[in-house]
């Protein structure tokens, strides 16, 4: 369990919003210039994946999470920053020195709706990844192992022939963990696997991802806005702002010590049974935007400890002890 199987150095990853060449003039203090408009979605993100981990990350909408799943898979290339698999240096490899990594990384994303093919059978959409990957494998193989694969997450074989829509939701991401599991991958990139999932489906997704791990080995980076979700299924958990990771720590450290003033308002906003509420932790304002970044420590104006240097310099990310790492000046 203690190798790692993901390394992320100081990762950076920006967007350029500005548009055509027009779009990009403004005047300024009486002159014309040319203005770009960057999108700062990932700022020296550092953390690394054991192998047979649950590495959860979690965060509010558009902190980042989704670019940082991307950008590890290598669908996009990040600005800098180095991302090693396995001890080797994948993010500046060309496609084709990339192809044997990806069927070893997979994806399952949110809406299992859009990320199946509406024209094409089960049985069509389980072949595609293994004919691509395995091009020696005979048509017997291909059927054995679709056959194995829909039984392992809940789906009758038989149903193969029939299309993304005459499933239910549930059913669906089933299929899109199937699909996931054909090339027998040996780390899961789940993005929001369960966000638009029914409560009592969600919990038998997260189930069935569970067993597949522990039949297969596979190592799971996680990720979701919701900690509820997180709290049982994760052996780590990294809290993400802003492009910026805040707290990362094992996940009963996190729920039951959380050390950055952005954890503890998250944690204290889950209702919980049983409890006695110590307080909800209200908020200032809102999300700034990633395209001005305050400078600073990103969470500063929202923070309700922030002190002078918190709206100077930025903390970087330090182990407090017990594994627990937190970026804040507190
Ligand atoms: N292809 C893109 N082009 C320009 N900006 C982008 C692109 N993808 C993401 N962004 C921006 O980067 C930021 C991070 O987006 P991202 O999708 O990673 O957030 P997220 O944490 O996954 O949010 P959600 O929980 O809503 O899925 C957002 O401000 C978003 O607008
Ligand atoms: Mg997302």
């Amino acid at each position: 369990m203690n190798d790692n199987l993901l390394t992320v150095n100081n990762l950076v990853k920006r967007f350029d919003i500005s548009g055509g060449f027009l779009e990009q003039l403004a005047f300024e203090n009486g002159k014309l210039i040319r203005k770009h408009t960057i999108v700062r979605a990932l700022n020296d993100v550092s953390f690394t994946i054991s192998s047979g981990e649950t590495f959860s990350v979690v965060g509010e909408s558009g902190c980042g999470k989704s670019t940082l799943a991307r950008t590890i898979l290598g669908l996009y290339p990040p600005e800098s920053g180095e991302i090693y698999y396995s001890k080797k240096r994948i993010d500046n490899l060309s496609s084709n020195k990339m192809l044997p990594y990806r069927s070893k990384m997979q994806m399952i994303f949110q809406d299992p709706y859009a990320s199946l093919n509406p024209r094409k059978t089960v049985h069509q959409t389980l072949e595609e990844p293994i004919l691509f990957h395995k091009k020696s494998i005979s048509k017997k193989e291909v059927r054995e192992k679709i056959s194995e694969v829909m039984m392992q997450v809940g789906i009758d074989p038989l149903w193969g022939r029939r299309y993304p829509h005459e499933f239910s939701g549930g059913q669906r991401q089933r299929i899109s963990i199937a699909r996931a599991l054909m090339v027998d991958p040996e780390f899961i990139v789940a993005d929001e696997p369960v966000s638009a999932l029914d409560v009592s489906i969600q919990a038998q997704i997260l189930n069935l991802l569970m067993d597949a791990q522990k039949e297969r080995g596979l190592t799971y980076m996680f990720i979701t806005h919701d900690l509820s979700v997180v709290e049982h299924i994760s052996t780590r958990v990294a809290v993400m702002y802003l492009g910026v990771l805040c707290e990362l720590a094992p996940a009963k450290e996190l729920f039951t010590s959380p050390k950055h003033p952005y954890t503890q308002a998250l944690l204290s906003a889950i209702p919980r049974v049983g409890e006695q509420r110590s307080g909800h932790i209200k908020l200032r304002g809102e999300v700034p935007t990633p395209i001005n970044l305050p400078s600073g420590c990103v969470f500063s104006a929202r923070c309700p400890y922030a002190s002078e240097i918190c709206k100077k310099e930025k903390p970087q990310l330090k182990n407090v002890g017990n594994n627990h790492f937190i970026s804040c000046f507190l």
